[in-house]
């Protein structure tokens, strides 16, 4: 059996990530493909509990290492207990953030260095690649105009436009070197960006 098709977004928040995701997985209910949906962090009983710890605003003692382990410990979670099971069934699996997340947030933004972060996604995942990555870019103050209508911020989100700046900037270089990533201009209609989302996943699957 041929194994399942991994594809993650990222983006900065509120980039249109979960629209897209969505827009995909009807596409995958209506042709009747096996799939699942994830999130980071979080998806496992485990990982929602980490997630709760990450996001709580009430936490802004927590120290930049201490935030990258337990984003890492999040992934090791979900890639050992469901990713990778998914793949193996031949289950494609459609992730909302994955490692990438981690190299912007942490390597990048918060300046961890990418070898650190490489190094723990490669230990985390067991070197479990997507096969494809769209990158949702956007102006953080266009995505943060979407977002109006939302809740309260995240301890996250809290961080402000500046520190979605350097995200962006951190995903952007990353997408220099790894041919894996789709760079989608984010600016434009939901329609328009699932066009160019869906053309690159049927060549994939076929
Ligand atoms: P994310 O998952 O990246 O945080 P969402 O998909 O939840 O982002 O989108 C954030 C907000 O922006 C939502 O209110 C959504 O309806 C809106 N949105 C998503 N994509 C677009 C788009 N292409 N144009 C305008 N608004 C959008
Ligand atoms: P979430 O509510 O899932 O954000 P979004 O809807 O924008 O995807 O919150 C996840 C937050 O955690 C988001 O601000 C991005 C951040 N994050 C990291 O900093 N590093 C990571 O490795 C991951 C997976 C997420």
């Amino acid at each position: 059996m041929s194994k399942g098709v991994f594809i993650t977004f990222e983006g900065i928040d509120g980039c249109g990530k979960s629209t897209q995701l969505n827009l995909l997985k009807n596409e995958f209910k209506a042709k009747g493909l096996e799939f699942i949906e994830v999130r980071e962090p979080g998806g496992t009983a485990v990982g929602e509990k980490i997630r709760t710890i990450l996001l709580d605003r009430k936490n802004d003692s927590m120290t930049r290492m201490a935030e990258l382990l337990l984003f890492e410990a999040a992934r090791a979670q979900i890639t050992e207990e469901v990713i990778l099971p998914a793949l193996e069934r031949g289950v494609h699996v459609l992730c909302d953030r994955f490692y990438d997340s981690t190299s912007a947030y942490q390597g990048y933004a918060n300046k961890m260095g990418r070898d650190l972060t490489d190094f723990l996604n490669m230990k985390a995942t067991n070197e479990t690649t997507p096969d494809v990555t769209f990158l949702l870019d956007i102006d953080p103050k266009t995505a943060y105009g979407r977002r109006a209508t939302r809740g309260e911020e995240d301890r996250i989100e809290l961080m402000g436009l500046s520190y979605q700046e350097k995200v962006r900037e951190g995903y952007l270089e990353l997408a220099r070197t790894e041919e894996r990533i789709t760079v989608l201009d984010a600016d434009r209609s939901p329609e328009a960006i699932y066009e160019d989302i869906r053309k690159q996943v049927w060549d994939l699957i076929g």
